[in-house]
């Protein structure tokens, strides 16, 4: 088992920037960035201030990808759901707010 870790974790550490570059396809793909930046207002909050509002809070993560998957209120206005309805997208995408 041990013997293991260490590729395990240089393969992780490799594959890292694959991976954010990842989210950030499924945000384009989902259309979210038409409404939304990483570190600016458009029509919706900059992802980094999303990321301030929820950071510390219990279920951050599970809170958001709830949202992100099933569309929701904030305020008076509806929110989309995500395009591709897919958890899986949901999740990774609720990760790579939080992690900004
Ligand atoms: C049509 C424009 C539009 C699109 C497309 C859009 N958003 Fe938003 N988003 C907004 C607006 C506007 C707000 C601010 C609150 C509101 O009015 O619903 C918001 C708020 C949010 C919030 C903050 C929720 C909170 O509790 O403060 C998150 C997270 C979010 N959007 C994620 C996403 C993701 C992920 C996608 C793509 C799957 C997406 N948005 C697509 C316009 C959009």
């Amino acid at each position: 088992m041990k013997r293991l870790v260490l590729p395990l974790a240089l393969a992780a550490a490799l594959a890292a920037p694959a991976i954010a570059c990842a989210d950030e396809a499924i945000a384009k793909k989902n259309n979210c960035l038409k409404c939304h930046a990483v570190d600016k207002a458009k029509d919706g909050p900059s992802y980094k201030e999303v990321a301030k509002k929820m950071k510390g809070k219990p279920d951050a993560e599970a809170k958001l990808a709830e949202f992100i998957l099933k569309g929701g209120k904030v305020g008076k206005e509806d929110h989309d759901p995500i395009k591709s309805k897919s958890p899986d997208d949901a999740k990774a995408l609720a990760k790579w707010i939080l992690a900004m």
